[in-house]
């Protein structure tokens, strides 16, 4: 398949660039940078991208590809740090800085330079770095700069290099995907139109292949990728793929029902759902510490679909809904990060049960993936809803579990999301949901005295969840939400607003 490499530097906007690459139709991967030249070249890329990265060139254990790749003949963009390297591994000059800058800058065009081809002579970039080239390896020839950096850009068309000290992937450097559609389609050569959507048949093909004459297994949550991935696999086997939806009596209201009806009926699974509320519920009895709560769900969980999954014969294959940044994740560079709150997932579960993975999503970002489900018929309620975690309800009641405390907040989350549907707000926020807390209020009804819960409104915009903001909803509908909950919701005296951003909350409150 054509298609451009992007080798990771460790920059926080390495997936942006694959991101803004496939957006303007070009395919792309990205890989470690320390990928051999044999790996590469067994790709037969059109192009390569040296991402940015938070290292000097002057570091003592700054990343280094192999050298060369410089000369393979495969045109060569550096981005930021990616810059700096070539011009450090190829005789240029690079100025050690004594403090990191970012913010925008205005660069200047100079006449004649293929990579910023048909671009206007001035406009602004994001830059942010702290080392800067000072001078140019031989051949290289200055193409653009602003007025804190001279060398904003340079190329050496004869070698097929070219180099940028801001980031065109960032959406505050204006034409930065005209930058990168220069480099991919007039440099590179690159002229397939590539969309997800296009990749699926061949998708499908392989996943018959590969499966043939065995059953496999899906743990469907109902959420947007274990919903694609189980629909794609479906196309692909049709009955021999079973779907298990686990019923942890944690669900909201109406989701085991939707299940029901897009799945069994509309797409014809073979779907079995395991009813194990009570177990849950006996297991969370009295437990009110998070990461307790979280813990006994993940593993009532993968008790439950294993005993499911056993159920089924011939069983050699499990489907999961792996997203392509995860599995850039898992080769990555970078460190292991702190454990804030363990999330569930059947991993560990294919090993035990010897079962091979099937995963369709796994060179697919999020929003690529809504896409494939657009192509698959999948409605649009399952493609755009709000993220729900797999602990679902029981870490949006605060302290012990029960099932009174359940129900207060199923209802108060059913008429929170009638209301900003209603308002024509779902689609503009990442989540909004209610947490039941642990404390009660005086507050008056009537004429008559209440001693009743407290009920936090969370709303939340956001692009990946790692941050969020609360979101700035019209007071209006927070109104409405709030007035609706107080008068039908049994228990309830007192609602508030979550004004708290991510970092330093987190978005949910377990
Ligand atoms: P936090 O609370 O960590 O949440 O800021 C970030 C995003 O992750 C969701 N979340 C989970 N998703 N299993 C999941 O599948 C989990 O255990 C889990 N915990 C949190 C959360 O809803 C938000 O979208």
């Amino acid at each position: 398949m054509e298609q451009i490499l992007i080798l990771d530097f460790g920059s926080q906007y390495t997936q942006l660039i694959a991101r803004r690459l496939r957006g303007i139709g070009v395919y792309c991967e990205i890989l470690p940078y320390h990928s051999s030249v044999e790996e590469i070249l067994k790709r037969a890329p059109k192009g390569l991208i040296l991402s940015g990265g938070p290292s000097s060139v002057y570091d003592k254990k700054a990343p280094k590809p192999d050298p060369a790749i410089f000369n393979l003949g495969v045109p060569a963009l550096g981005i930021c740090y990616g810059m700096q390297l070539m011009a450090h591994e190829l005789g240029g000059k690079v100025l050690k800085a004594k403090k990191r800058e970012y913010g925008l800058g205005r660069l200047k065009i100079k006449p004649g330079s293929k990579l910023l081809a048909g671009l206007p002579a001035e406009f602004k970039v994001w830059l942010s770095h702290g080392d800067e080239v000072k001078a140019l390896p031989p051949g290289f020839a200055l193409k653009a700069g602003t007025k804190e950096i001279v060398a904003g850009a340079m190329e050496n068309t004869g070698r097929n290099l070219y180099a940028v000290q801001f980031h065109p992937e960032v959406h505050h450097t204006e034409h930065g995907a005209e930058i990168l559609s220069n480099f991919a389609r007039k440099i590179c050569g690159c002229v397939h139109k590539w969309s997800p959507v296009s990749f699926l048949d061949g998708a499908l093909e392989d996943i018959k292949k590969t499966t043939a004459g065995a059953e496999v297994i899906c743990a469907l949550s109902g959420g947007v990728d274990s919903s694609v991935a189980a629909v794609m696999v479906h196309r692909a086997v049709g009955k021999r793929l079973h779907c298990i939806f686990v019923d942890t009596g944690l669900l909201r209201h109406g989701d085991r029902e939707r299940m029901k009806d897009i799945f069994a009926r509309k797409f014809g699974f073979n779907l079995k759902i395991a009813d194990s509320s009570k177990l849950f519920l006996s297991r969370l009895a009295g437990v009110s510490d998070p990461e307790k709560k979280r813990k006994i769900i993940g593993h009532t969980f993968i008790e439950i679909f294993e005993r499911e999954a056993k159920k089924i014969k011939n069983a050699r294959f499990l489907v999961q809904g792996t997203l392509y940044p995860d599995v850039i994740e898992s080769v990555s560079v970078k460190g292991p990060s702190a454990v804030i709150k363990s999330h569930h997932n059947v991993g560990g579960l294919p090993e035990k049960m010897n079962l091979k993975l099937i995963e369709p999503l796994r060179y697919f970002f999020k929003d690529e993936v809504r896409a494939l489900g657009r192509g698959l018929k999948i409605p649009e309620a399952i493609l755009m809803q709000h993220p729900f975690p797999g602990p679902g309800l029981a870490i949006r009641v605060l302290g012990a579990v029960t099932p009174e405390r359940l129900e207060i907040l199923r209802e108060a989350d059913r008429i929170m999301r009638a209301e900003i549907e209603a308002a024509g707000w779902y689609g503009k926020i990442w989540q909004a949901f209610c947490v039941l807390l642990p404390i009660k209020t005086v507050g008056v009804m009537g004429d008559e005295r209440s001693y009743e819960n407290v009920l936090a409104l969370r709303c939340v915009e956001s692009v990946d969840g790692m941050t969020a903001d609360w979101s700035k909803m019209p007071h209006e509908l927070l109104r409405s939400i709030s007035s609706r909950i107080i008068s039908e919701v049994r228990g309830v005296n007192r609602v508030v607003y979550d004004i708290t951003s991510k970092p330093p909350a987190t978005i949910e409150w377990e």
